[in-house]
């Protein structure tokens, strides 16, 4: 294999360093990286909560933080302090556990569904990281 000229290589050194974290952020302690995660995760979780596509969650619930929301499901203001987030996410993952006859979709499950769109069949509505995302949000509106 021929090697690249010199210069090439320069210009990667270069393009790395500078996409790179800046060198202030490389001396930031643990804690504050974990905080960011956290709020990452808050923010990610507000961008599905609000995805009228790909989730509808706001189509069928009042969502606190946001203006608008369906009344086909209770509103969700204080879900944060009524369940842990472990319960909160077992009723996203599958809300059919605990009442068979719910219209909620099932967000991380494929088992038992009907009808299901094309683009969805063989996977699941949410990720297990969208899923934490969603429940960090909700946690978060209860403090
Ligand atoms: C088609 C309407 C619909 C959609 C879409 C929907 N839900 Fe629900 N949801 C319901 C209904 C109805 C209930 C009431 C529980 C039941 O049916 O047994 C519920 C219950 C809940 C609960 C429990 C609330 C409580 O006070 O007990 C949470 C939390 C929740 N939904 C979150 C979500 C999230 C997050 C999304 C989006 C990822 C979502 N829901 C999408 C209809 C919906």
């Amino acid at each position: 294999m021929r090697r690249a000229p010199f210069g090439a290589w320069a210009c990667a050194a270069v393009l790395a360093l500078s996409l790179g974290p800046p060198l202030s952020a490389l001396g930031q302690g643990v804690a504050a990286q974990a905080g960011d995660q956290a709020l990452q995760s808050i923010e990610r979780g507000r961008a599905l909560l609000a995805n009228r596509t790909e989730t509808g969650c706001v189509l069928c619930h009042a969502v606190p933080g946001f203006a608008a929301g369906g009344q086909l499901g209770p509103p969700l203001a204080g879900v944060g302090q009524r369940y842990s987030a472990e319960q909160l996410r077992r009723r996203i993952a599958d809300a059919r556990v605990f009442n068979p006859q719910t219209i909620m979709p099932a967000y991380l499950s494929t088992e038992g569904l009907q009808a299901v769109a094309l683009a969805y069949q063989g996977r699941t509505v949410l990720t297990a990281q969208g899923l934490d995302d969603i429940v960090a949000y909700l946690m978060a509106q209860a403090k």
